[in-house]
């Protein structure tokens, strides 16, 4: 007994010492702040909220000039789009060495799904549903990216989105609260790590708030929604990314309740910081503060105060606070505390990141080396692309197969813009990745094959008809190489290789940049003159695959009815063409679930699962009843629902069993499904938990996702699926923003996807 004593008195201690020190307001780092900031004048301390761009790369103008002046002067708190461990290490001497103050920088990057080894564009990457994938995948960024001089990184970007027509779906995960939360955490811890080592980079959660709520899809657009819905729907994976401990937040573009997030106190402060408790920095968006004077808020000197006082802590790339808080502090519209509040978070940031013990922690020459696009680093690339990929379809052949995977032998003819376009592997916003070294679709199947078989290859057409449409989809690099043959004389060439084939790939869709920033499109379907080509191809009567490109649901309804097989692979990343091979082939059998609805047309969007019910709801498996909530010209089906994604195995699920239909207080539901890989091939299924609560005090959406357990199952195994539902998993925010549930009837629904479900009922009780 004394014994055990002893031991717990050192380890209470060692408890105590660590949370000390793993609080972000520990005592220690505002002790060494406030002695820092005591030495500062007003200006250095302003100078800490300035972030540059270096200007490598850029998404607006770089208006800052002579960026190794300003640092010398205490003018830059940070820097980003800056790459290479040597030109990092040499701007951070001057700043410790030439600056009076010696504060280190911060350097930033968008290192958004990978550095130069990189991942599955997050859309993609969210279709794992595989936590510990997402998760490896920051840490390998941040592990690549740490070793190049970044500390820092804008990311995760988790704002929801339910309109496929604006472009930067391509950088979120779909359209679930639930979902969104969950990988919102795993990229946060996958990134930060508790900071622990100088492979842990700091997270920005991005873009706060409500980003993907613009009207029309038009990037930038006004967002208007109720409180109800950002509490319920949109903010949850904000929120997890903040209680996952994210350093810091990125404010978006767009209105929230009539004023830019950027300005916009209830936001940044009432919310993100009294509410959620958040303790990082807030930094604008790339002029984020200077866009308010277009937003109708005012000249630079007022938006820039209104910045500040909502909550934004570091401006980046305008210069706003640079040039305008002196001024304003001097008439009195904002307070020295103000500034000071801002400049206090910056610096503990970098405190945080161990930038005061050693500025040159992330300067290590020799880690970037040996640890960037490692072949280990490489692999898992090519697992995690292979596991994001979704089939749509796989047609019977006769003898009852679908036509994947392929024989690896005979004559494949390759055809299609994106077939041999390394250059657009890696998909939007992978500034770190070196382009050319992305492995193409037409290398990744020759070396998957081998000498077993012989691809033959023809572009077959450009991208689009139209070569301006072509140049504003391909820029940053990403250039498609525009053939100059006319579209006939492209496709006989394709046509005449098909002729010589025993199947057809089709790489079709998208390029990289058709998605992402700026990247709103109003037309959902593949570009005509590639779907010209690919119905040319399936009228040969070869079996055809279409593998598609794509940064976003398009409308496929022409080649969901036509393409005898349909394999969704996004944009894979540097390893995109081997990962690609490997499902074509079978040795990979395909995992992925959509997470976001694919609509039948651009008409029924937003169109997602987790909607209200109306009060004239069209009956079930019906398209149209007069005065019923419905088109006249579509059924309000999705083309392809959420969570759907098919397998070369099936699986069956058993009805559902309920431990109890009558539940009380907060006793734990036990709910369970025994689900069969009837098929030929082991594969993964990823099995999903949905909730409608029947009654409630608000409108309550027809169904949400509460929880799901990816599953690896052997050819003709079985294995009992069980989810502990507690009343945690029944709350939701009440028309007074309270958080809680409420008595009723739930159905309790399990499935594949969204649409295919079993489903048992039960009360339960307060
Ligand atoms: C984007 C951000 C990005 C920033 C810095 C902006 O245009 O909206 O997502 O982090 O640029 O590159």
């Amino acid at each position: 007994m004394r014994y055990k004593r002893l031991l717990l008195v050192p380890l209470v201690i060692a408890i105590a010492v660590v949370s000390v020190y793993a609080q972000p307001g520990d005592a220690k780092m505002k002790g060494f702040v406030s002695s820092l900031m005591s030495r500062m004048t007003l200006e250095e301390k302003i100078g800490q909220l300035n972030l540059p761009s270096a200007g490598e790369f850029t998404t607006g103008t770089a208006t800052n000039s002579d960026i190794g002046k300003n640092v010398k002067e205490g003018k830059v708190g940070g820097l980003f789009n800056i790459k290479g461990v040597a030109k990092i290490k040499a701007i951070q001497k001057v700043a410790v060495e030439e600056s009076r103050m010696k504060i280190p920088l911060l350097f930033g990057m968008d290192v958004i799904h990978g550095y130069e080894t990189t991942f599955p564009i997050p859309l993609g990457l969210s279709c794992t549903w595989n936590m510990q994938s997402i998760e490896q995948s920051a840490r390998i960024a941040a592990t690549e990216a740490s070793a190049d001089g970044i500390c820092w990184t804008f990311s995760p970007m988790v704002d929801l989105t339910r309109d496929p027509r604006w472009g930067r779906v391509s950088e979120g995960n779909g359209e679930d609260p639930y979902l969104g939360a969950q990988i919102a955490k795993a990229m946060v811890t996958g990134y930060q790590g508790n900071y622990a080592s100088n492979t842990n980079i700091m997270a920005c959660v991005k873009h706060f708030a409500l980003y993907g709520a613009a009207e029309a899809g038009r990037d930038y657009n006004t967002v208007d929604m109720s409180h109800l819905r950002m509490y319920n729907d949109y903010f949850p994976p904000y929120k997890a990314a903040v209680d996952a401990g994210a350093g810091s937040v990125m404010a978006s573009f767009n209105v929230v309740d009539g004023i830019p997030a950027t300005g916009n106190r209830w936001l940044l402060t009432d919310v993100l910081r009294k509410q959620w408790g958040f303790k990082g920095f807030v930094v604008s968006d790339y002029t984020g503060i200077n866009e308010m004077i277009d937003h109708g808020m005012g000249d630079l000197q007022a938006v820039s105060a209104l910045a500040l006082k909502a909550g934004v802590d570091m401006d980046m790339v305008g210069e706003g606070f640079l040039k305008t808080l002196k001024k304003s502090l001097d008439e009195k519209k904002i307070t020295l505390a103000e500034i000071e509040a801002a400049c206090r978070s910056v610096l503990e940031a970098k405190y945080k990141l161990g930038l005061f013990a050693d500025p040159y922690k992330y300067c290590n020459e020799e880690r970037a080396k040996t640890e960037i696009f490692t072949p280990e680093h490489r692999k898992i690339a090519r697992q995690v692309a292979a596991e994001s990929f979704v089939l749509l379809k796989n047609t019977p052949a006769p003898e009852g197969d679908g036509i994947l995977p392929l024989k690896k032998a005979g004559r494949i003819a390759l055809i299609g813009p994106l077939a041999d376009a390394a250059n657009n592997m890696a998909g939007t916003w992978s500034v770190a990745t070196v382009q050319d070294r992305s492995v193409s679709v037409l290398a990744g199947l020759k070396e998957v094959l081998g000498s077993k078989g012989e691809i033959l290859y023809a572009k077959g057409c450009n991208l689009d008809a139209d070569p301006a449409m072509e140049e504003r989809a391909t820029l940053f690099g990403k250039t498609l190489n525009r053939d100059s043959r006319s579209p006939e004389a492209m496709k006989a060439e394709a046509l005449q290789i098909a002729g010589n084939a025993d199947v057809i790939i089709a790489a079709m869709g998208e390029s990289a940049e058709m998605s992402g920033e700026s990247s709103s499109r109003s037309d959902l379907n593949i570009p005509e003159i590639q779907q010209d080509l690919l119905a040319a191809l399936v009228k040969t009567g070869k079996p055809v695959v279409l593998v598609l490109f794509t940064g976003r649901p398009l409308t496929l309804g022409w080649e969901d009815k036509n393409v005898p097989a349909i394999l969704n692979v996004w944009f894979g990343g540097s390893e995109a063409g081997t990962a690609i091979a490997d499902v074509l082939f079978g040795d990979v059998t395909p995992s992925g679930k959509l997470t976001m609805t694919f609509p039948q047309n651009v008409g029924q969007v937003p169109l997602y699962y987790a909607h209200l019910n109306t009060g004239r709801p069209l009956g079930e498996g019906k398209w149209f009843q007069k005065f019923r909530s419905n088109y006249l010209d579509v059924s309000n089906d999705p083309l392809y629902p959420f969570g759907y994604g098919l397998s070369y195995t099936s699986f069956n699920y058993s009805d559902l069993q309920l431990s109890s239909t009558s539940l009380k207080g907060n006793q734990t539901l036990q709910a369970s499904v025994t689900l069969t890989n009837k098929g030929k091939y082991d594969g993964a299924e990823v099995v999903q938990l949905y909730i409608r609560d029947k009654v409630g005090s608000i409108s309550r959406p027809v169904k949400e996702l509460k929880g799901f357990q990816k599953v690896l199952l052997k050819a003709g195994e079985a294995k009992t699926i069980t989810f502990r539902i507690t009343p945690e998993d029944l709350k939701f925010y009440n028309s007074r923003l309270k958080y809680d549930w409420e008595t009723g009837d739930f159905e309790i629904m399990i499935g594949g996807n969204s649409r295919d479900v079993k489903t048992a009922t039960v009360h339960w009780e307060r």
